[in-house]
C-alpha cells in the first residue's frame, strides 16, 4: 500500500489515480498535520504503508518568505517526521522536491550531483526536508521537480497555476506583461505521476532523480505557447522578473536534467510542448 501524503493537493491527486492500481492511499492535511511528531508517528504506524509519497509542502513561494518559520515547520519539520515514521515502520519513501534548491547561476541543466544553494525561503525549507530525507531514511527516492501544473488545483497557490492564471488574464487585457528572464521546464503533474509510478515498478537503486517533462522555456515562453496552442490572440510584452517585483527571488535558469533517469533507462518524461497540448485539450474537455 502507498500512502499517499498531501494526497489532496495538485500532484498528490494525480499520484492517486495513477497510483490506485497499486492499494493508494490518500492522506489529507485534515488527517494529518505532518508538523505534529507524535501523530505523523502514529498515523504512519498504525497504516503500515509500504511505500510513503510526501506530496504535502508549503507551496506558495512568496508566502514561505514572509512566513519563514511555518515554512520550515512543514518543509523540513514535517519531511523530517516522514523520514522518522518510514524508517521506523520499514517504508520506503518518496519525497518530492523542487529546482529551488539550485540559485540559478549554473551554464547548463542542473544534474543530480550538482551543490544546492537556495536564494530564497521556499528553497532552503524544502533544502532542509530533502537533508532530512536523506540523513535519516536511505530507502528514499528524492524525485527533484518543477514548474508544476495539473488538472486540479494547486491548493497552496490559491488554487491556480501559471496556465489559468494566463487565460484568465487574456479574457481581461489586450496585452500582458510576462517575466521573460527565468528559464524553467513546466511540468505536467499528470506525466510526474506515471513517471513516479515506473520508478516503483523499476525499483532502480535509491538516492535522488530529477523528474521534469524535457525541454525548457522562459515564463514569457511558456505564454506564448499556452495562447498559440489555445487560439487565443494577445499581446505580450517580456518583463524582467526585477521589474516584476515578486517578494521572492527565483533563480534566473532552474532547468533539470533527468540524469538518473537517463542512467536507468527509465526517463519517460514528455517534452514540455506536448505536455501543454495534452493539458489543453483534457482541460476544455472537463
Ligand atoms: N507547484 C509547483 O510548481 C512545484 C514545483 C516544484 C516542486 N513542487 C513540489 O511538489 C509537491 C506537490 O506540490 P503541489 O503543486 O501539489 O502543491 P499543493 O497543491 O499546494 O499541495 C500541497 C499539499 O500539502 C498539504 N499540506 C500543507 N501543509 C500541510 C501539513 N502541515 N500537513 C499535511 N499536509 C499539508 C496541502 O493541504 P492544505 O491545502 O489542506 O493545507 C496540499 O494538499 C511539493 O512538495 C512541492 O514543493 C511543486
Amino acid at each position: 500500500m502507498i500512502a499517499i501524503i498531501g494526497g489532496d493537493g495538485q500532484l498528490g491527486q494525480d499520484l492517486l489515480k495513477t497510483l490506485a492500481p497499486r492499494e493508494a492511499r490518500p492522506v489529507s492535511h485534515s488527517e494529518l498535520d505532518i508538523t505534529d511528531r507524535e501523530r505523523t508517528l502514529r498515523v504512519v504506524e498504525k497504516m503500515k504503508p509500504d511505500w510513503i509519497i510526501n506530496a504535502a509542502a508549503m507551496t506558495n513561494v512568496d508566502l514561505c518568505e514572509t512566513e519563514n518559520t511555518r515554512a520550515f515547520e512543514i518543509n523540513a519539520l514535517g519531511a523530517r517526521h516522514l523520514a522518522e515514521a518510514s524508517r521506523s515502520t520499514g517504508a520506503r519513501l518518496i519525497q518530492i522536491g523542487t529546482d529551488y534548491v539550485f540559485d540559478g547561476t549554473k551554464d547548463g541543466p542542473y544534474i543530480e550531483t550538482d551543490m544546492p544553494h537556495p536564494i530564497n525561503a521556499y528553497g532552503i525549507t524544502k533544502l532542509a526536508g530533502e537533508l532530512y530525507t536523506t540523513y535519516l531514511n536511505k530507502n528514499h527516492y528524492l524525485v527533484r521537480t518543477s514548474g508544476l501544473y495539473g488538472l486540479h488545483p494547486c491548493r497552496g497557490k490559491g488554487g491556480k497555476n501559471f496556465i489559468d492564471t494566463m487565460l484568465g488574464a487574456a479574457s481581461k487585457n489586450d496585452s500582458l506583461r510576462i517575466v521573460a528572464d527565468e528559464v524553467l521546464t513546466p511540468t505536467f503533474t499528470e506525466d510526474l505521476a506515471t513517471q513516479i509510478d515506473k520508478m516503483i515498478e523499476a525499483e532502480p537503486p535509491f538516492g535522488t532523480y530529477h523528474a521534469t517533462n524535457s525541454g525548457q522555456c522562459s515564463w514569457f515562453e511558456f505564454a506564448e505557447a499556452i495562447f498559440e496552442k489555445s487560439g487565443v490572440k494577445i499581446t505580450l510584452e517580456k518583463t524582467t522578473a526585477a521589474e516584476w517585483g515578486a517578494p521572492a527571488r527565483r533563480p534566473a535558469y532552474s532547468v533539470l536534467a533527468n540524469t538518473a533517469l537517463l542512467a536507468q533507462g527509465i526517463d519517460i518524461m514528455p517534452a514540455w510542448e506536448d505536455a501543454l497540448g495534452r493539458y489543453l485539450v483534457k482541460k476544455l474537455d472537463s
